[in-house]
């Protein structure tokens, strides 16, 4: 049987190494199948549920679409639509959705809710973002990356920088990421910004078993030398006040993903990376006050020119949030699923 199937994607070290690699392999295929037009419908008249307690355009159009290709049927529950949280516990929202669909999605606030919503479901659940990590953004980053790798190389070889609030969602779904293939993740920021202590050390003492590493440096030059990627992320996310932008930006200024940077990476080759949505520019309401706000010139964690001269990979991640989120719920909701 399929070891996928019926399993939470509540976060990647949910997963083994090679049942990562399979989710990946399978959209991998799923992609080219649906370029060719010769997807097959495998999710057939299953009912998934989208819970959204935050905004989205990817996460939830990604579940969706992947829904539709696959023949199956979404219902979106958006942020204050249901009892969930105020009039209806989160315990038995789960027991009345598993008696209705077959996969739930769920993003929210702590990790702690999809974990207790898990507990109580009887069907798969998956997570599109809580506080703490961020899993199927990262499932489309790894596919992205390997779609870049020459053919002898693999995930593994990679070095990776990881520059920013590290404490957020990707931050930490990136450690995992590192921990479960073993590549050279460095996390570059101001040292408030690093990873819990107890965290970074399992991630790392599992990186380290794979014969890859993880670090933290306060350093920009050491951080990105000789990196094939650098990653970079919003420095405040969803659900925390705005008030923190001021600090945030001055702590974070100098970390911003600019030339500067991709200079110090002595790496002609070194690809940028976004999960998205992203402060490149001012065509934004939000971007513009903050921007206007803090008297800052080009963007805000990344210029609009890096933006720009690497917005092909960075719209690559985007379109892979669709064929590795399909991915996930075939493997998950069906049995004999094999390649
Ligand atoms: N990257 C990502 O999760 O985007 P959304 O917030 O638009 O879903
Ligand atoms: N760290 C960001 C990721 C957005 C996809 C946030 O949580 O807002």
């Amino acid at each position: 049987m399929n070891s996928l199937y019926k399993r939470n994607c509540l976060r990647l070290l949910d997963f083994q190494t090679y049942e990562v690699k399979h989710i990946i392999n399978v959209a991998r295929i799923l992609k080219s199948a649906k370029k060719n037009k010769r997807e097959i419908k495998y999710l057939k008249n299953k009912k998934i549920v989208l819970i959204f307690e935050k905004e989205s355009t990817r996460t939830r159009c990604a579940f969706e679409v992947a829904a539709f290709d696959q023949g199956a049927n979404v219902t979106y529950l958006g942020p204050g639509s249901t009892h969930l949280g105020y009039k209806e516990s989160i315990r038995d929202t789960a027991r009345v959705l598993s008696r209705m669909y077959n996969g739930i999605q769920y993003r929210g606030h702590s990790h702690h809710a999809i974990e207790t919503l898990a507990q109580y479901s009887e069907v798969p659940v998956w997570n599109g973002l809580t506080e703490r990590f961020h899993p199927t953004q990262i499932l489309a980053d790894l596919l992205t990356i390997q779609e870049t790798l020459p053919l002898r190389k693999c995930l593994s070889d990679i070095k990776f920088a990881y520059v920013g609030d590290v404490r957020n969602n990707i931050g930490y779904t990136l450690l995992e990421a590192a921990a479960l293939f073993g590549f050279d993740l460095r996390l570059v920021s101001p040292s408030q910004f690093w990873p819990k202590l107890t965290f970074f050390l399992k991630c790392r003492e599992q990186a380290q078993k794979n014969n890859g590493n993880i670090i933290c440096t306060e350093n920009i030059e050491d951080g990105v030398k000789n990196v094939d990627f650098i990653y970079s992320d919003v420095w405040i996310s969803m659900g925390e006040p705005e008030t923190k932008w001021k600090t945030h930006i001055n702590l974070l200024k100098k970390y911003q993903v600019n030339s500067k940077m991709l200079n110090l990476t002595k790496n002609s080759n070194t690809k940028v990376l976004h999960c998205l949505p992203a402060f490149h520019d001012k065509d934004t309401i939000m971007g513009k006050k903050i921007i206007k706000n803090n008297n800052l010139k080009f963007g805000i964690e990344i210029t609009n020119q890096v933006f720009e001269s690497n917005s092909k990979i960075i719209f690559e991640q985007s379109e892979n949030r669709l064929h590795t989120i399909k991915a996930l719920m075939i493997t998950s909701l069906t049995q004999n699923f094999f390649l």
